[in-house]
């Protein structure tokens, strides 16, 4: 579902780009795949925030957005992109600290990785997703809802900063991160609901 989603999104960018690039010939057979799927609603929004973002492309944008079927109805509103963001964040980072504190389990029963730096970087991401779970439940989701943007900014940023912060550690210790996909999700999602708030303005 999400690899056909992917693959939708980046043959429309293509048929958009080619559209765009004025006079190009498209073939009838690519219109009429073109045309029988469906144009995601995010669209626009997507291709402004992530083409104008170093941080997520529009893919990733169109794939989060999409994942949540309120996207559907939120056409060009770029603050109810950025509570859906936010949202998405709180779950993963939910999800993201339930898998850490399962693999820090295992260890204690001897089963898992074993190696002390390893454990060492898990309980430090531990922490740092406790954290980003804590305020995004504690305020940081609300101040997206309220459209308070100075503080949810600063709040988004901290969970950006908090993937970075524990995917660094694997690196500084030379250990393999086990969490490394859903570091990168944490840290997208974030810059997301970021660039999204700031357009909402
Ligand atoms: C986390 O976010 C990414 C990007 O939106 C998504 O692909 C992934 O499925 C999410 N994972 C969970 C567990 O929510």
């Amino acid at each position: 579902m999400k690899m056909t989603m992917a693959a939708a999104a980046s043959f429309m960018l293509c048929a958009l780009f080619f559209a765009g690039s004025g006079g190009t010939h498209v073939e009838p057979t690519t219109e009429a795949v073109a045309t029988s799927e469906q144009v995601p609603s995010t669209l626009p929004v997507c291709k402004t925030v992530g083409g104008g973002s170093v941080f997520f492309d529009v893919q990733f944008c169109l794939e989060a957005l999409g994942s949540d079927g309120r996207s559907a109805n939120a056409g060009t509103d770029y603050h109810t992109c950025s509570v859906i963001a936010a949202d998405l964040l709180t779950a993963n980072a939910t999800t993201t600290a339930a898998k850490i504190a399962g693999l820090l389990l295992r260890d204690r029963g001897g089963k898992g990785v074993d190696d002390e730096a390893t454990t060492r970087c898990l309980r430090s991401c531990e922490a740092l997703y406790g954290g980003v779970v804590r305020r995004q439940q504690s305020g940081c989701a609300a101040a997206v809802r309220g459209r308070r943007s100075g503080e949810a900014t600063r709040c988004l940023e901290e969970a950006a900063s908090a993937a970075e912060q524990c995917e660094d550690g694997f690196r500084k210790s030379k250990v393999a991160s086990p969490v490394t996909m859903e570091n990168d999700d944490a840290f997208k999602l974030a810059k997301l609901a970021v660039a999204l708030l700031r357009m909402a303005r």
